[in-house]
């Protein structure tokens, strides 16, 4: 099956797509993002995305998108080809213009999406756990704006690959862990569960939002508190969260195993409950 686009409203095969070379989400960077997946032909937490694409498009002044009807039209994609587990990508950018870095007087925004089947390529790895290494985060004081300038994500993940890892996680000279470079970062410490506080230093997580839910409803204790470099030896379970990777443990990070083996208890207990979730909200219809 094709992906299927939809451009400013119109319906194309995502091959069809064609973008000014003077938009500014090509040129600038300026533009944001948000992917969402779908479960059973119904996309996951679509008013969570959705809404964090408000704040993403608010944070960076572009104005007049109407939510309602991007949501008509994710909609309308999915339902166009027989997507049922896919991903649904969504850009919006400021528009073409002259080449000049304030915002053009006149541009109009540009609004991008596409639908794709989704063979999900961590099966295996959310049983047995992945490996990860640790980079610097040279990123700027806004990682809670789902941008598209993801070039030292890009790098990030390109040393990590290198490596023969399946992430990079992001941590601050003081050794403060913040992130993965596309996935949130969660750890056990002392029988609690512990993950970086809401701040511009990370981005909010859809995922990483239900799994603290989730971990509410089974009693599992939650800090939200960063953790460092200096703490990993003594975490007894570590694991990534995000929209297409889902819960996926940690095995080890910089080569050194992480303490209870991947995935441990913690770990699977999540793991289900979030299998739980998105099976009852496929079923359901989406919420
Ligand atoms: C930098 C970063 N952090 C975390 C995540 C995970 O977010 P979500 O659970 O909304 O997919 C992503 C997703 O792409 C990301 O790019």
């Amino acid at each position: 099956m094709e992906p299927i686009a939809n451009v400013n409203g119109r319906r194309m095969p995502l091959a069809e797509v064609r973008i000014s070379p003077l938009d500014r989400g090509f040129l600038f960077g300026d533009s944001v993002y948000e992917v969402i997946r779908v479960y059973a032909g119904q996309p996951f937490l679509f008013d969570e995305h959705l809404r964090r694409l408000g704040h993403s498009l608010e944070s960076i002044r572009i104005h007049g998108i109407d939510l309602e009807q991007l949501r008509k039209r994710v909609l309308d994609t999915i339902a166009a080809g027989p997507f049922r587990e896919a991903t649904v990508y969504i850009q919006v950018t400021r528009g073409a213009a002259p080449r000049a870095h304030g915002f053009p007087n006149d541009a109009t925004p540009f609004e991008f999406l596409y639908v794709r089947e989704f063979e999900d390529p961590y099966v295996e790895a959310r049983k047995q756990g992945v490996v990860v290494i640790t980079t610097p985060d040279v990123r700027w004081d806004r990682c809670d704006i789902k941008s598209t300038n993801l070039l030292a994500n890009v790098l990030a993940m390109q040393a990590a690959k290198e490596a023969g890892a399946t992430e990079a996680l992001f941590f601050l000279p003081d050794g403060t862990i913040t992130e993965g470079t596309h996935t949130s970062f969660f750890g056990v410490l002392g029988g609690k569960l512990l993950t970086a506080p809401q701040s511009p230093a990370i981005l909010p997580g859809i995922t990483r939002s239900l799994i603290l839910r989730i971990a509410a409803e089974q009693e599992i204790p939650v800090r939200e508190q960063t953790l460092r470099l200096q703490d990993l030896p003594r975490v007894s379970e570590l694991f990534l969260t995000g929209t297409t990777s889902e819960v996926l443990p940690i095995e080890k990070v910089d080569q050194c195993v992480i303490w209870e083996g991947a995935p441990g208890e913690v770990t699977r207990r999540l793991q289900r409950g979030y299998e739980r979730v998105s099976e009852r909200d496929a079923a359901s219809g989406g919420v």
